[in-house]
């Protein structure tokens, strides 16, 4: 079943990857990413006139140590494409990525995305004037050389990110005072970071290692040494331990990210003073206490992500004076009461998620309507009672919607139809009622691709009115959630109107009837679940028409796009699990627990690109056909409790 029940609570619903491709979002309109661009582009651009300049005027040519240390240090690389750096011509103006400055020296090695393989020798070490470093992207492994970053007393800029490097930074070593911006983060660096090596570092802007395996206590003391930092990025390590006061002196700080670790306790106050703060991401820790009022005065927060922590107490009652907030992201965490209404002035919020907290209140008493580029929210898992909130169907931005698990009443009304842009919305397991409007409603929604009903309508009959809906109706609808509402009736023959359904679910209902044929007819449909009705008859041998289980052309055309929010699949009562892409659901046809009778269909050998085949408590009997052995792609098979022999 398509649900989301209070399980939901112990799924993290989150991984680095969501984390991450959130990050590049908003990094989009970030100021925070900027630092490094800005500061690069203009120092190349007089790199290329001090080289235009050197070539035309003074002709100074590369440093000999300079050139060996390079040619010494491109021994042991390799790449498909070789970089170009031929002794007889000028490293400074020839080879590739090398800049210099007008006595010859090296000032920048620029070599990002260069497929380069191989170690950092220590010969690098010896370019003493290089002011720009940067290898990432590229596929150099093994640690850094001894006293790799003191040797470079004028470097500002080192980018190693996305190699494979590892090991501890030495621990004699140290930066040096011009540095600006550090980033090593997707390395397998490990290790503490030592005061001693961000000490001498008084010009530090952005230091950034993220996605590394450091561990020890989170360097919170960066900013007592240089109070330039603008970006900290300790996202996806192994720090744990409370977070000690310290960041409060970053009285330039911008961003800060320490998400994916293991520190606990209280998050320290003294960052609630960092008025330059725009963006908090500690989430995926063990954070707990209150989160205090003392939060709004970071008047210039876009983003506040504290999710999955175990915080505890009221969401600030004043929240609405962060009135540049974007995303609010505590789900999953403990907190309690209501949601403050002044959060409903915070108009620029375009991201709003609460889910799996302890949340009470009526929910049409808040009035969202000033929200107007909010497009995503999700209320779900929560105690929230009323009915849905007309004022959200003025939130015209809206693209998913999520209020399951709550105590929701009424009908789904005609208002949300103005949501032309909605693809998601799941209600499941509230106590939402009248089917058959819901249906009338809800094929206004042009751009519905995901619709999970699922666990509302009780003791409701399916409706049967063959024109329910039009050909134009739900022509998105990939993903169409229906199970557990007690629903009577049979399998309704609108449904076959849903050209691109892809995943159907009517499980755990008291569907009777027989499995129509027209069923094989859906070109898309690759997830099937019929599991826990009162459905009689055979097989249909339609069902091996199944195009997307039946065909590779078919079966390779899975939408690999990620859901809007992520959708919670229990089949069989087993445990809930959590799908970020529809790609991921196996390939399944579940129709155990009904009162199927006569032969499995010898055809069934057709479905070769199926993964799960539950006929399982029905009373299938005959043979079990030998054409089974041509599923080659079957993680389960359950024929258990039917009447079948083996021949
Ligand atoms: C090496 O490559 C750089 C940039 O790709 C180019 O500007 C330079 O002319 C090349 N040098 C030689 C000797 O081909
Ligand atoms: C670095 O320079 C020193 C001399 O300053 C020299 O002895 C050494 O060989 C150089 N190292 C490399 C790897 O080029
Ligand atoms: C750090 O990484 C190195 C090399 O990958 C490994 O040999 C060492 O055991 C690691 N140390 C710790 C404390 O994990
Ligand atoms: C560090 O490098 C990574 C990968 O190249 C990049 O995505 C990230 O934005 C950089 N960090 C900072 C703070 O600029
Ligand atoms: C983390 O770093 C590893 C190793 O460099 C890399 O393969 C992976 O893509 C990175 N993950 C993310 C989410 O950036
Ligand atoms: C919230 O939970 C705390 C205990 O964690 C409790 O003391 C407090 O009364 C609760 N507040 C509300 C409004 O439920
Ligand atoms: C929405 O904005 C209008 C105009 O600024 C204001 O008068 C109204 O009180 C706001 N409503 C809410 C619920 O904040
Ligand atoms: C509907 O979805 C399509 C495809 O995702 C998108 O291009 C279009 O803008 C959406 N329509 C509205 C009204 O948002
Ligand atoms: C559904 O109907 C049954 C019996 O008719 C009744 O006991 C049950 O309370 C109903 N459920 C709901 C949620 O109304
Ligand atoms: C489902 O419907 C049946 C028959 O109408 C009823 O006996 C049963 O109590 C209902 N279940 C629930 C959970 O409402
Ligand atoms: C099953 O595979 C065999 C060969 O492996 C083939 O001869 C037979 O036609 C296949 N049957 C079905 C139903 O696909
Ligand atoms: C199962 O099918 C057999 C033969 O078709 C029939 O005799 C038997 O009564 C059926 N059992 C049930 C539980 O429906």
């Amino acid at each position: 079943m398509i649900t989301d029940n209070k399980d939901s609570r112990h799924q993290s619903g989150l991984t680095y990857h969501q984390f991450r491709a959130a990050m590049l979002l908003t990094s989009f309109h970030s100021s925070s990413s900027l630092p490094r661009h800005k500061s690069f582009y203009p120092i190349i651009v007089i790199v290329v006139l001090l080289l235009s300049s050197i070539a035309t005027i003074c002709h100074a040519s590369c440093n000999q140590l300079d050139r060996d240390s390079l040619l010494s240090f491109s021994v042991g690389i390799s790449s498909p494409s070789p970089l170009n750096w031929s002794s007889s011509v000028d490293c400074c103006t020839l080879w590739e990525g090398v800049g210099c400055d007008d006595n010859g020296r090296v000032t920048t090695l620029w070599l990002p995305s260069r497929s380069l393989f191989g170690n950092i020798t220590p010969a690098i070490a010896n370019l003493s004037k290089l002011s720009q470093l940067s290898l990432s992207n590229n596929r150099f492994f093994g640690p850094l050389p001894d006293g790799f970053f003191k040797s470079f007393s004028s470097l500002q800029i080192i980018d190693l990110s996305y190699n494979r490097l590892s090991g501890r930074l030495p621990l004699s070593d140290r930066l040096t005072s011009p540095i600006k911006t550090v980033n090593l983060s997707s390395n397998h660096f490990n290790g503490t970071i030592l005061s001693s090596f961000l000490e001498p570092a008084i010009n530090l802007e952005s230091f950034d290692i993220s996605n590394n395996s450091f561990s020890g206590p989170i360097p919170s003391f960066i900013c007592s040494y240089s109070a330039a930092v603008r970006v900290l990025d300790f996202t996806s390590n192994d720090f744990r331990g409370q977070m000690p006061q310290g960041f409060g002196s970053c009285s330039s700080l911008v961003t800060l990210r320490a998400g994916f670790n293991h520190l606990s306790g209280f998050i320290p106050d003294d960052i609630y003073s960092v008025s330059t703060l725009q963006e908090i991401s500690l989430p995926g820790n063990k954070f707990s206490g209150p989160i205090p009022e003392s939060i709004v005065n970071l008047v210039n927060l876009r983003i506040l992500a504290l999710y999955g922590n175990e915080l505890t107490g009221l969401i600030p009652q004043d929240i609405g004076r962060l009135s540049r907030l974007e995303q609010l992201l505590l789900h999953i965490n403990n907190l309690n009461g209501t949601v403050p209404p002044s959060l409903m002035t915070c108009t620029r919020l375009t991201v709003l998620n609460l889910r799996v907290n302890f949340l009470e209140g009526e929910l049409s008493g808040l009035d969202f309507s000033n929200l107007s580029r909010l497009g995503i929210i999700d209320l779900g898992n929560n105690f929230f009672t009323g009915s849905i909130p007309q004022s959200l169907f003025s939130c015209r931005s809206l693209t998913a919607i999520r209020l399951a698990t709550n105590y929701l009443t009424g009908d789904i009304l005609p208002g949300i139809t103005s949501l032309q842009a909605l693809s998601f919305l799941s209600v499941s397991n509230n106590s939402l009622t009248n089917f058959a409007g819901a249906i009338e409603v809800l094929k206004g929604c042009k751009n519905l691709t995901t619709l999970i009903l699922t666990k509302n309508f009780y003791n409701e009959t399916l409706p049967d009115n063959g024109n329910l809906i039009g050909s134009e109706d739900f022509q998105n609808l990939q993903i169409l959630g229906l199970g557990g509402c007690n629903f009577t009736g049979q399998i309704p023959t609108w449904l076959v109107k849903l050209g691109r359904v892809e995943v159907l679910d009517l499980s755990v209902n008291q569907i009777t009837g027989k499995i129509p044929g027209w069923l094989g007819t859906l070109q898309n449909l690759f997830y099937l679940d019929l599991s826990q009705n009162f459905l009689n008859g055979g097989f249909p041998v339609e069902l091996t028409q199944l195009q997307r289980l039946a065909s590779q052309e078919a079966a390779d055309k899975v939408d690999r796009s990620a859901l809007e929010l992520p959708v919670f699949v229990q089949p069989n009562n087993a445990s809930n699990q959590q799908y970020n892409l529809l790609s991921n659901l196996p390939p399944a046809i579940y129709l155990g627990n009904n009162n199927l009778d006569g032969n499995i269909p010898t055809e069934i050998g057709l479905l070769k690109y199926i993964h799960v085949l539950d006929l399982s408590k029905n009373n299938f009997t005959g043979n079990i056909p030998e054409t089974i052995s041509n599923l080659t792609n079957l993680e389960k098979l359950d024929l258990s409790a039917n009447n079948l022999s083996v021949s």
